[in-house]
């Protein structure tokens, strides 16, 4: 099923309409990407592809190991809220996917307008044929100061020369147990082995910092907390730990399953010697961070369940098929895929990201009684 709500982006819609931009000779053509909350957008994801071959229970929980997980939590649960689980996942078909060229001009106009730093997520993105051409691509465009990847690190390995060549600069692994069995119940595929070559490859080719996100949920990898972090410690990375969110295509996320950042930090600083790692200017960063007493890797944790941090978003997502999401937790689209289609200029364009920038939601409302989970998972998003 699609996502919500959808805006078509249409020139001669809302604010467009009322004189903030002419075609010709625009005087506002390097205005940044600023929302109605005062937050400039220097941030965008852009997701390749929708397809993954991993099934993390927490975003595409659709083996029957991830049922059975969630079937004992459910358990006392009345049918109607019973999750939808253990289902195949439907992709986009190709056609809806936006090509390479497609994704470039967005970017390049996106960067234009005052993003800096550009995320390709998927799905999986290393499913996506031809990747490292795109990579190389994005990285000639005149203004990227930051090119990064978040990858499940499954076939990482292989091509990670082929990607630092093409000007990837920087990698993000999940990664959320170190025991074969949890993560192959974590993720659904047996893949630890690839996932830690994976690793070494990126420190072989000269990524740096390698980063590591564990989601944890309670009952199955809470426990995994210290060995995570002693690993990172021993393996000079920088790993972020990720409260679950309502993301998961199953929508069988509850908040019981939720370990809170309170929780993690204090299991951590009863073993390990923290330091905080001050924050002053990266004002828009998501991860409160801590580095060990003697500097060598770093714990970091994303708390936006527990402890929000909508106030100093920076950020806009593209999806595979072309909609623009002001936050992972939108429940409308805009269609600028349709819009690419359909001929508009590049000026068109961009008065046209302007204008859903500045619809950006102040922020999610998980845990308030009108809090809607997005219909798309991760998977579509990109993380
Ligand atoms: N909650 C928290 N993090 C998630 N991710 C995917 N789904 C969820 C979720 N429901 C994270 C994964 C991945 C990144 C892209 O997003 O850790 O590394
Ligand atoms: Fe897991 Fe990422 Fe694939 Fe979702 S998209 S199933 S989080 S590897």
């Amino acid at each position: 099923m699609g996502p919500g709500r959808q805006d078509n982006l249409d020139p001669h819609d809302g604010l467009a309409s009322h004189g903030t931009f002419s075609y010709r000779g625009r005087v506002n053509a390097i205005a940044p990407l600023i929302d109605s909350h005062g937050r400039v957008m220097r941030d965008l994801r852009v997701s390749v592809t929708d397809r993954c071959n991993f099934r993390c229970l927490y975003c595409l929980p659709e083996t029957e190991e991830a049922a059975r997980f969630y079937r004992t939590k459910f358990a006392a649960a009345p049918d109607a809220t019973f999750p939808r689980l253990y289902r195949d996942p439907v992709w986009k078909p190709r056609a809806e996917i936006l090509t390479f060229d497609e994704i470039e001009r967005i970017v390049r106009l996106a960067v234009g307008l005052g993003i800096e730093k550009i995320r390709i997520t998927g799905g999986e993105p290393l499913l996506r044929r031809g990747l490292e051409e795109l990579v190389a691509r994005l990285s000639r465009l005149d203004g990227i100061r930051d090119l990064a990847m978040t990858t499940n690190g499954f076939h990482f390995g292989s091509r990670a020369e082929a990607l630092r060549k093409a000007g990837l600069q920087r990698v993000s692994f999940s990664m959320d147990s170190l025991d074969p069995d949890n993560f192959r119940r974590m993720t659904g595929r047996d893949g630890l082995a690839e996932v830690m070559a994976a690793l070494d490859a990126a420190r072989r080719c000269g990524f740096s910092p390698i980063k590591v996100n564990a989601v944890i949920i309670r009952g199955l990898n809470d426990h995994e907390i210290p060995a995570l972090a002693r690993f990172a410690h021993e393996r000079r990375l920088a790993l972020r730990f990720i409260e679950f969110m309502p993301l998961d295509s199953g929508h069988a996320w509850q908040r019981e399953l939720v370990v809170p950042v309170r929780e993690i930090l204090s299991t951590l600083q009863s073993e390990f010697d923290l330091v905080p790692v001050p924050s002053a200017h990266h004002s828009s960063e998501t991860a409160r961070r801590w580095s060990f007493a003697d500097g060598e890797g770093e714990i970091g944790i994303i708390a936006p369940v527990t402890e929000p941090f909508c106030g100093h978003c920076n950020r806009l997502r593209l999806t595979a098929d072309g909609k623009i999401r002001t936050c992972l937790f939108s429940v409308v689209e805009h269609d600028l895929r349709s819009w690419v289609r359909g001929g508009a200029g590049d000026g068109e364009l961009e008065d046209g990201l302007r204008r859903v920038v500045l619809g950006k939601e102040l922020g999610h409302r998980i845990g308030q009684a009108d809090f809607a989970q997005p219909e798309r998972t991760m998977s579509c998003i990109g993380g």
